[in-house]
């Protein structure tokens, strides 16, 4: 059956205190919503239609995307009512309702749940839990057929009893839906259009309720409050370690370890403590990462090694190439196979060619290096002068010594030298040796100044 999905994301989210709508805070990078609504695009529905009220301008620009349509739920009167405003732009057979702050519930588990609905079948996700007050609870006849759902608010003592919970998440038949959220009333204690009294609706109507249940609890958890985000965001954290320690990736400390973003690892990768991954990360096989790392949108290839405190980002590390303890790789840093950069070195849109090195304190911008070369502790290229970005270009087997100022655009061919502390402003030919500094001259016999007394 063709299905559509609608996210209810139109609530403020009140004990978030803040100034952000609630849908919008992340979990491990991304807000909650786009969580929700990447899980709905593996269903691949007909559409998606997300009900926006609080903060809607905001959430409809942070995700705003060609396969979704955003509705305007003005005022919140209640879970029915909001989604009665997107039912008339549902054009499937069926309905999918998800939450916006609900960002863990699974494909499979939502899989599951359409695999009980059909055109005379409502499939309900219902959660029993050790403690479910706050939860819609559900009410089953004799032989176990669920009724209805009685909220919290409405319910009695014995009702109250009930462990098993209502998660809101539902599939319905489309045009009975819009019939029985047409059929609401808010007479209730809390005043609400209750989407959950569409249950004993369709029961009235001879449609069975099926249930299902997530595989844990954490994937229907509704994030309210800053503590509730945390669990989420741990949870999120230990799922995500556990993944990737199944496919052959050792974590020195599973807890102290984020990913913020796709991880694409091979095998026999360490992982040290705290280190975050963010973006889209490429690890090949024997990759080394030591602890205190952020890495963003790169690639570090077989059995390189980062060690301690680097920060890369938009880098990609060469096979057997290795980077730190203290590198900064930003953006087109690109270091070949078996090149070695130091601590204290910044590169930034450069190649570094096979098995060159930047051992000590060196900034690299806008470079070109061959293969072979050493660059000199302290050298730095003087790419920007001050109105526009020039490049520095080295050939193969280069030695550039300490201290180096590489002033771009400059180049220095294949095999050449050049002299420690000197300032490279003109090209130096291949295999020559390239000198820029002050002559050294000595003063025999010379008296320091004396500290003048009082
Ligand atoms: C709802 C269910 C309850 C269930 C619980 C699970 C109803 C009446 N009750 O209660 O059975 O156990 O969720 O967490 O459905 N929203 C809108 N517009 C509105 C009202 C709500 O978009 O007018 C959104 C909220 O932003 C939120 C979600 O719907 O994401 C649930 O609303 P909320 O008021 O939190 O529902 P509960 O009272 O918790
Ligand atoms: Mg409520």
């Amino acid at each position: 059956m063709s299905l559509n999905i609608v996210i209810l994301a139109a609530g403020q989210g009140t004990r978030m205190r803040s100034g952000m709508p609630k849908v919008l805070h992340p979990v491990a990078g991304k807000p909650m919503l786009g969580h929700v609504i990447d899980t709905a695009r593996t269903l691949a529905p007909r559409s998606i239609h997300v009900v926006i009220g609080h903060g809607a301008d905001l959430v409809r620009q942070r995700l705003q995307a060609d396969d979704l349509n955003f509705v305007v739920q003005a005022e919140q009167l209640g879970t029915g009512h909001a989604v009665a405003q997107a039912t008339p732009h549902v054009s499937a057979e069926q309905v999918l309702i998800l939450y916006g702050d609900v960002p863990l519930i699974q494909s499979a588990t939502l899989q599951r749940l359409l695999a009980k609905a059909g055109p005379d079948r409502l499939a309900l996700l219902t959660v029993t839990l050790e403690d479910p007050t706050g939860y819609g609870r559900i009410i089953r006849d004799a032989s176990g057929s669920v009724q209805a759902i009685v909220e919290q608010k409405d319910a009695t003592a014995q009702q109250q009893e009930i462990r098993e919970g209502n998660t809101g998440i539902l599939v319905a038949p489309a045009s009975r839906l819009s019939d029985w959220l047409g059929r609401l009333s808010n007479n209730n204690a809390q005043g609400e259009y209750y989407l959950t009294d569409v249950i004993a609706m369709a029961v009235a109507d001879g449609l069975v309720v099926a249930t299902e249940q997530p595989v844990d609890a954490m994937e229907v958890q509704g994030a309210n409050d800053r503590i509730q985000l945390a669990e989420l965001e741990r949870h999120y954290q230990q799922r995500a370690a556990r993944q990737l320690m199944a496919q052959g990736v050792t974590l020195r400390d599973p807890l102290r370890f984020d990913v913020r973003g796709e991880v694409q690892a091979g095998r026999d990768i360490l992982i040290d403590v705290n280190v975050v991954l963010e973006g889209r990360v490429i690890i090949e096989d024997d990759v080394q990462i030591g602890p205190n790392c952020v890495i963003k949108d790169s690639t570090l290839r077989r059995g390189a090694v980062v060690r301690a405190n680097c920060h890369l980002e938009g880098a990609e590390l060469g096979a057997g190439s290795d980077c730190g303890p203290f590198a900064r790789l930003r953006p087109g840093a690109v270091l070949g196979a078996m090149a070695h950069v130091g601590n204290f070195v910044e590169i930034k849109n450069s190649r570094l060619g096979d098995g060159s090195k930047a051992g000590h304190l060196t900034y690299l911008g806008d470079a070109e290096i061959g293969a072979n070369c050493n660059i000199g502790a302290g050298t730095i290229t003087c790419n920007y002068d001050g109105a526009n970005k020039w490049k520095t270009v080295l050939g193969n087997d280069v030695f550039i010594g300490s201290n180096n100022s590489l002033v771009a655009p400059v180049s220095v061919g294949d095999g050449a030298t050049t002299g420690a502390g000197s300032t490279i402003s003109q090209d130096v030919a291949p295999a020559a040796l390239g000198v820029g500094r002050a002559k050294q001259r000595n003063i025999e016999g010379w008296k320091r100044p004396e500290k003048i007394k009082k």
